[in-house]
């Protein structure tokens, strides 16, 4: 029997709700499929910061680098917070460790399910992933600013793009475009981000040849965020870099049905490193506390993990359960669900499903 060595970091705000129903879901999930799951949970994120001055200490990193792979819930501070710097645990803690970790892949895919309410005027089914750059953009940190708070400040954030960091996730995607409809979009905006723009667009082109069953085409940024509401079921395989890859993505949750039930997995190509599979939204710091934070995201991310870990009939039963429980909610109505009510009702139709299967 498979044995899954699970690390949980379940973070700040909504994080430890929504991770406590991954849990139950993946727990069962796993269980049906012969596998055994182990966790060790990683209490990180805010009170960890504040009682320790830690954020993520090297050997935490190390330990974390045993694991099969990383189940995350959300970090990040009240905004209103005053005691924690805007970002530090974002930083210090969730890019830490996807750059550590080596995630050039982060996997997020956006989907309708026939019975959600999307805020679109026309409810055509959509069907896409986004295969957003997961270690360079302007996300690594290269910038600063002097003469900070005077009238002569200048504040700079240098996008980093390399040939080596570009080529392997286009060609992520290339793959994935041919495991699904054939057809890539590059999102960047080389009108006027000239340099990058242009190494995206040659990784691209330089590709295509040896994927010739794939067509693609490119699109600016801010075109893509028409096209997305207007007509996204045109996309298949979108692929674009770290800064443009996380706005499209809220984006693509809020037009999928919310950012409650939108997944992802950040991806260690190589496998020389685990990968951490996490929700796209963030702690929620307007909602947390309450009991009512949406866990499909992260259930969804769970079975996200146990794919990438071989378990795809598992996976797959999780995303049968859901699709049927968001058909019966939206039958039902399910505003004033808990999440615990909303876990245990997935728990259950999971249960169907393997028996069912
Ligand atoms: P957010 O995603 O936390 O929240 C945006 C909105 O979506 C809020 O109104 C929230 O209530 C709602 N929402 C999010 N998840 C939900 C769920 N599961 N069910 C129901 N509603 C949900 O984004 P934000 O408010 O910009 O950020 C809050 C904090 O989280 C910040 O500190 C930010 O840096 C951090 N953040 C962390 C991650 C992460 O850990 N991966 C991702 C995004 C933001
Ligand atoms: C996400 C989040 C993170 C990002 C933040 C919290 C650093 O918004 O996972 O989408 O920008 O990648
Ligand atoms: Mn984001």
């Amino acid at each position: 029997a498979q044995h899954l060595d699970i690390a949980v970091i379940p973070g700040d705000g909504i994080g430890p709700e929504v991770i406590t129903e991954a849990r139950k879901v993946l727990d069962v999930a796993a269980e049906a499929s012969g596998a055994t799951v182990d966790y060790t949970e990683y209490p990180l994120g805010v009170q960890h910061w504040l009682a320790t001055g830690e954020t993520l200490s090297e050997e935490t990193l190390q330990q974390l680098r045993g694991h099969d792979a990383i189940l995350f819930g959300a970090v990040g501070a009240d905004p209103q917070d005053t005691r924690v710097p805007s970002g530090l645990i974002e930083r210090e803690l969730l890019l830490k460790l996807r750059f550590s970790l080596d995630h050039c892949v982060n996997l997020r895919p956006a989907r309708t399910y026939p019975a959600v309410q999307t805020p679109l005027l026309a409810d055509a089914p959509i069907d896409f992933v986004v295969v957003r750059e997961g270690t360079e953009g302007p996300y690594v940190g290269n910038g600063g600013s002097i003469r900070k708070g005077t009238s002569q400040e200048i504040a700079t954030e240098v996008s980093l793009n390399t040939a080596y960091g570009v080529q392997r996730v286009v060609e992520d995607a290339f793959v994935r475009a041919q495991g699904r409809s054939k057809k890539l979009t590059l999102v960047h905006k080389h009108n006027v981000l000239v340099h990058a723009g242009d190494l995206w667009r040659r990784a691209v082109e330089q590709a295509a040849p040896s994927y010739p069953d794939v067509t693609w085409d490119y699109m600016h940024v801010d075109a893509a965020t028409i096209h997305m509401v207007t007509h996204p079921g045109r996309f298949d395989v979108i692929v674009t870099d770290n800064l443009f890859g996380d706005i499209l993505t809220d984006l693509a949750g809020a037009v999928t049905g919310g950012i409650g039930l939108a997944a992802s997995g950040s991806i260690n190509a190589t496998g020389d490193a685990p990968s951490m599979f996490e929700p796209v939204h963030g702690s929620a710091p307007d909602i947390a506390g309450q009991g009512i934070a949406d866990p499909t995201a992260a259930i969804l991310s769970a079975a996200l993990m146990l794919d990438h870990l071989g378990l795809s009939t598992a996976a797959e039963q999780i995303e049968q359960a859901v699709h049927v429980q968001l058909s019966q909610w939206a039958a039902e109505g399910s505003a004033t669900l808990s999440t615990a009510q909303r876990g245990d009702a997935y728990v259950q139709q999971l249960r169907r499903v393997v028996a069912g299967s």
